[in-house]
């Protein structure tokens, strides 16, 4: 069984392409925004460590000890008459569902990467007018920019786990590291940073309330790309050399270093600028284009610079949503790769225009059901409750269902006894429990607030 192998760091290098996105270079710093800074932070880095990575390490193991698809994977591990299981390994549904709808944005931020070298607006609310004229009326350019990111992607994936994934990751994760640490050194000549470094770092409990909690481990399981087979599919591909707790534990902390330098990248530019951090989910593509305007041919240079790490961050995570899908229809039904990843990006890219059409003006009383347009709806369905149950499944999966010595085999060895106590506590109760209250919370049926 001599199949197409990640290398030791080419698998870290591409999980952590996966796990590094929107999520988070531009959800998490305005949810930090939004959630008053230091607690949040705080409250984010405990269930990131405890939860996001127990899950993480969970879904390592069930691809490492398979290597085979994820519906392989999980009938292979259930004991007899508990093959049923092998159901949870559809979740890979959840990822193409995702991946219609983040390739809308990796198509704006294509699209932003032209205007920043072209012409940014020159204030805060011309930027808002650029970016609703984008959302809500230029449906051909975010068209062709969707388009342009649909290509890229299904090209990637059609090429394999060698000459696909991992060389687009070799190529782009360095590229984004350097991108960040230079903007990182910049952001901190600038006068905001302190208050930057504060406002992360400095407990404020005025904006922080229970609620904070709930959207601090949904964005937790986001940021790690768990809960859909994403990085059950990554760890199928890697050989028996790798360590997958150094591994994981490498994963983790890159993706959390880079959120947290994001954030005091954007919050120094911010504050630089006399503005506040709390603005929402326009920070990135309303807030920051008008601010860069203000800097100059500085700004210039750092715009184009933010909107080409966004790029590389986001299509390095869609690229790894498709993957799982394509790697199940190769394995078990006998597709070769390429029809299956441009079959199967044909349909999830048709469903996406829908999302698209669904923001802009024209179509969007005819694709909004109930409170939400299309797009907002996948969104929720897939974050909300699919990746949650996907999350639940694996915790439940490997706590409770797989063959206790296996788990244990596979993970004694590197993390020793202790730690391996306190993972399985994890798996078994907290993260389960987590999950489900987050979901209870985002599907209305309990409210925090
Ligand atoms: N983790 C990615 C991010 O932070 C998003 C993602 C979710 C990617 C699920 C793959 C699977 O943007």
């Amino acid at each position: 069984m001599n199949k197409n192998r990640f290398t030791r760091i080419g698998f870290i290098l591409a999980a952590a392409g996966s796990a590094v996105g929107l999520g988070n270079i531009w959800k998490f710093p305005y949810i930090t925004g939004e959630n008053g800074g230091g607690v949040f932070v705080m409250v984010y880095l405990l269930t990131v460590i405890f939860i996001g990575m127990s899950i993480f390490i969970a879904e390592v193991v069930l691809g490492s000890t398979v290597n085979k698809d994820s519906v392989t994977t999980l009938e292979t591990l259930a004991p007899e008459g508990k093959k049923y299981w092998r159901f949870a390994g559809f979740s890979f549904i959840t990822g193409v569902i995702i991946l219609s709808f983040y390739s809308i944005v990796v198509g704006w931020i294509l699209n932003y990467i032209v205007i920043a070298a072209t012409s940014l607006p020159a204030s805060v609310s011309e930027a808002e007018t650029v970016f609703l004229g984008l959302l809500k009326e230029d449906i051909t350019s975010q068209l062709v920019y969707y388009t342009i990111a649909f290509l890229i992607i299904a090209y990637t994936i059609s090429k394999g786990i060698k000459k696909g994934i991992e060389r687009l990751n070799n190529i782009l994760m360095p590229a984004l590291l350097i991108i960040l640490l230079c903007m990182f050194f910049y952001s901190m000549t600038l006068d905001g940073f302190q208050q930057a470094v504060e406002f992360m770092f400095y407990p404020n409990f005025e904006k922080f309330h229970p609620n904070s909690i709930i959207i601090a481990v949904g964005h937790a399981f986001f940021t790690l790309s768990v809960g859909m087979a994403t990085i059950m599919a990554y760890s199928a591909s890697i050989g028996k050399d790798v360590n997958i707790v150094k591994a994981s534990i490498t994963i983790v902390t890159l993706d959390t270093v880079i959120a947290i330098v994001s954030g005091l990248i954007i919050f120094a530019i911010v504050y630089s600028a006399g503005q506040e951090p709390s603005k929402g989910p326009g920070l990135v593509f309303i807030t920051l284009p008008a601010i860069f305007y203000e800097m100059g041919s500085m700004g210039n240079i750092m715009a184009i610079a933010f909107f080409i790490a966004l790029a590389f961050a986001s299509i390095t995570s869609a690229v790894s949503v498709l993957e799982p899908t394509v790697m199940y229809l190769v394995e078990r039904k006998g597709i070769s790769r390429v029809k299956a990843t441009y079959g199967i990006s044909a349909i999830f890219y048709i469903l996406g225009l829908f999302a698209l059409l669904s923001n802009t003006n024209e179509f969007s009383a005819a694709l909004t059901f109930g409170s939400k347009n299309l797009f907002d709806w996948f969104d929720f369905v897939t974050a909300a409750i699919l990746m949650p149950i996907g999350g639940i499944f694996i915790a439940i999966f490997v706590g409770y269902i797989m063959d206790k010595q296996s788990v244990r085999n596979a993970l004694v060895p590197y993390m020793g006894e202790t730690f391996f106590k306190i993972w399985l506590i994890m798996v078994r109760y907290v993260a389960p429990l987590a999950v489900f209250i987050i979901m209870l919370n985002e599907t209305g049926i309990v409210k925090f607030k």
